[in-house]
């Protein structure tokens, strides 16, 4: 198959998740192209994170309510940012697309102005993948990423072909004594048990892969 890996990486992790599965998929015999989506302007941490804080009070009610859950991600407001322009911006030629970047909240912005700019997708599988601070938390890191990536390619006509989630164990605004915290009490686990390169991460990326492309050549 003729993959397109697509992805955007502020600190570097989302890449090397990005890599791994790229490793993953050539060595079952598919042939590889990247698309690094880049925003037009690099803006600081804090100033990202204010761009998304009236969604906090909903994403938080999400975490105890399942209604609430499928309500938020039904309708809320995806944040999107301006990129610069596309290696590929028409992906039509490729036999599946995996997008990735890190989970701000929801989607990175600069991954949603990619799904709502790039042409061809209506039809194509797509994959996703994504970084997140914490551990993997079932509803606030996974459900809460799935679910929006799922909505956002259901409205581009593109298929949802799975996810793969992995932690960076890394927030740049600071927060990760409280996600080593979070995943002491949850997981009785460090956090840095589900970074890449760990048994965790291993199996999700293979898992992943094997639902892309099935087992190999
Ligand atoms: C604006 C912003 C929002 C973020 N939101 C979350 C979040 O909701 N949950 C989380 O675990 N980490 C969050 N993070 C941390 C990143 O997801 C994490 O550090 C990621 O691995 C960075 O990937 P990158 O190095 O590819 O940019 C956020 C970071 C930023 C800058």
């Amino acid at each position: 198959m003729k993959v397109l890996i697509s992805y955007f990486s502020r600190t570097g992790y989302t890449e090397r998740l990005a890599r791994s599965v790229a490793g993953e998929l050539e060595s079952r015999g598919h042939s590889l192209d990247w698309e690094v989506i880049r925003p037009a302007v690099r803006y600081s941490c804090f100033r990202e994170l204010v761009r998304d804080w009236p969604r906090y009070p909903s994403i938080g009610l999400s975490l105890v309510s399942s209604s609430w859950r499928r309500r938020h991600v039904d309708t809320y407001h995806q944040v999107e940012e301006d990129i610069q322009s596309l290696a590929h911006p028409d992906v039509s030629g490729f036999d599946l697309v995996c997008i990735g970047g890190p989970k701000w909240a929801q989607l990175a912005y600069p991954v949603a102005r990619y799904c709502a700019t790039v042409q061809g997708i209506r039809g194509k599988r797509v994959g996703s993948f994504v970084t997140f601070g914490g551990p993997p938390l079932k509803t606030f890191e996974i459900e809460i990423y799935e679910r929006s990536m799922e909505r956002v390619l259901e409205r581009i006509g593109a298929e949802y072909a799975g996810n793969v989630g992995v932690s960076s164990a890394y927030h740049e605004a600071g927060l990760l004594p409280l996600f080593r915290i979070v995943s002491l009490l949850v997981f009785r686990r460090p956090v840095t048990d589900f970074t890449l390169g760990s048994e965790y991460a291993r199996k999700r990326i293979r898992k992943f892969c094997d639902d892309l492309v099935g087992g190999g050549v």
